[in-house]
């Protein structure tokens, strides 16, 4: 029986590996192309802010999903584009032009919901109500810390996300025809 519990400190790989397992099939099935695709949306909240990040660890303690979570968009803005940014310009030019981009939304919605997460489970543990745990600890540790609000970006394709996210009384702030921003307010 999986169980539920705070990232740790240096527990960065097994999130990168997350990430790149539940990226699509090319990120999947090509290292480079998954490798580029976890540094530029998962390592940097392993690394800067794992004590707002929380992990669905299996019967070995090996972490198979988890929910990342940023809790102050003007700290990441500055850390990810002074830390981040770069070395993802090393591998990928034009993919670090494109992340140099990725604080605007979450500046924009910042003041209402100054938090941001991403969550991702392995496929094999999807659905059987692990998202929906990991999205409990992660809106009780935001009250705890007074944080009024957080917000998250989909691919509005995503349908089944989309859904889950609305079951658990998330909002839709903005869509369009490629990205959907949600967010939730937290009491
Ligand atoms: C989206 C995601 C995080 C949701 O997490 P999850 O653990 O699958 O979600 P839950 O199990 O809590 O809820 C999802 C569904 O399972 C059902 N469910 C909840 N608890 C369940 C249980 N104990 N047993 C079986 N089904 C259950 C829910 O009714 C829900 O159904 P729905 O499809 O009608 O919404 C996960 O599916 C995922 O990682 N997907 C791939 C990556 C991805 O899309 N990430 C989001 C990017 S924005």
């Amino acid at each position: 029986m999986a169980e539920i519990r705070k990232l740790r400190k240096g527990e960065i790989y097994p999130v990168e590996y997350i990430c790149r397992m539940t990226a699509g099939n090319l990120s999947k099935k090509e290292p480079i192309v998954g490798n580029r695709i976890a540094k530029m949306y998962s390592t940097y909240y392993a690394r800067e802010c794992y004590d707002t990040c929380f992990v669905v660890a299996d019967d070995e303690d090996k972490p198979v999903g988890y929910i990342l979570c940023e809790p102050d968009c003007k700290r990441y803005r500055k850390l990810y584009r002074k830390i981040d940014v770069p070395a993802i310009k090393e591998i990928d030019f034009s993919c670090g032009v494109e992340a140099w981009f990725f604080p605007v939304p979450y500046m924009f919605f910042g003041k209402k919901y100054p938090a941001h997460l991403h969550i991702d489970i392995l496929e094999e543990y999807q659905n059987q109500g692990y998202g929906s745990k990991l999205m409990k600890a992660l809106l009780e540790e935001l009250k705890s810390r007074g944080v009024p609000g957080v917000m998250l970006m989909a691919n509005s394709e995503n349908e089944g996300a989309i859904r889950f996210y609305k079951r658990l009384g998330f909002k839709t702030l903005l869509k369009t025809k490629g990205p959907i921003i949600m967010g939730i307010e937290i009491k």
